[in-house]
């Protein structure tokens, strides 16, 4: 049990002075669950106001990405993004959604099975800190667009982000990258939308002690924290984290981790960004601008890139 990588994560960032979690542990069963219940929270704009980008624009999008191409979606979790792409492209060779937790995946796979009868759908298990590479020989089938929506290069940090955008760069037959990310925006309107008066946040992001409670035995109690969201106008980021609400020791697998009143476990970070500072993030990365699109109130945007030639 102790070998376990969530195991080893949790004893690393508890160890440390300030506390953390990664948050690719958020995603199991009930963790994918209750995202996909955030992403419809009238308080979460971004899922909806990225759907809605799509769907106005899906022509000049799906014209920007060219007929017979392979779409990549890295960190998927749900079709809904892609299956209005798909629809407005022209003979869309395969769709390869890539996510850590790929049961979840297969599961949500089965609508745009039925939607796309003809298209060769290939989910494959992604972890963004391990290397890795397209099911088998779908990269040979058309030039590959990346389609990473949702803002989750936004949870990477700025190093992050662009090795990541590096990589991707990389993929074979790589040619156009599709990527969705949250503008810079007032704080109030930010850090409503990570603390939703329902609480679907504070549950997802307490998950992740109830999840070691689950498989690690440990004794989170967790009543004994509380979820808050705060933007750091200066980083440019909302903040989670988990706080103690008293002082308390827990037992983490077999090690006792004190926590004062008030100390917190810093769990995700989501970055928020100006246009035109993204687009030059990327160009260090190997992507050349093409085209933005955005809503009419500026909240969200979807960025066009196609690989810089060497
Ligand atoms: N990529 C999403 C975002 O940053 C992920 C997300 C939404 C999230 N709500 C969250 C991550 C709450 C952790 C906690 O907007």
């Amino acid at each position: 049990m102790m070998e376990t990588p969530f195991a080893k994560a949790l004893i690393n960032g508890l160890n440390k002075s300030q506390k953390t979690l990664e948050p690719k542990f958020f995603y199991d069963a009930e963790g994918s669950r209750l995202f996909e219940e955030i992403t419809q929270l009238d308080a979460y704009y971004p899922t909806r106001t990225e759907l809605s980008i799509l769907e106005t624009q899906a022509d000049e999008i799906a014209a920007f990405l060219g007929p017979g191409v392979v779409l990549v979606e890295p960190g998927a979790g749900a079709p809904t993004k892609a299956e209005k792409l798909l629809a407005a492209m022209k003979s869309p060779m395969a769709y390869a959604p890539g996510d850590i937790s790929i049961d979840h995946l297969e599961r949500a796979m089965s609508p745009l099975r039925l939607r796309f009868p003809q298209l060769r759908i290939a989910p494959f298990r992604l972890d963004f800190d391990d290397a890795f590479d397209l099911p088998n020989d779908v990269a040979a089938l058309g030039p590959v667009a990346i389609f990473f929506p949702g803002s989750t290069i936004g949870n990477f940090s700025p190093e992050g982000a662009r090795r990541l955008l590096r990589r991707f760069s990389r993929i074979d037959n790589a040619q156009t990258l599709l990527i969705g990310v949250d503008l810079k925006k007032d704080k109030t309107r930010l850090e409503h939308a990570y603390d939703d008066p329902e609480g679907v946040t504070a549950a997802f992001n307490l998950n992740l002690l109830a999840r070691a409670n689950r498989e690690l035995a440990t004794d989170f109690d967790l009543s004994s924290f509380r979820h808050f969201a705060r933007y750091d106008e200066s980083l440019g980021r909302v903040e989670m984290h988990l706080e103690s609400v008293r002082d308390q020791t827990v037992n983490v697998l077999g090690k006792p981790i004190h926590f004062l009143e008030g100390e917190s476990i810093h769990t995700e970070n989501s970055y928020k960004f100006k246009v035109s500072d993204f687009q030059a993030m990327a160009a260090e990365a190997g992507w050349s601008p093409v085209k933005v699109w955005t809503d009419p109130d500026n909240l969200f945007a979807e960025l066009a890139f196609s690989k810089l030639s060497l």
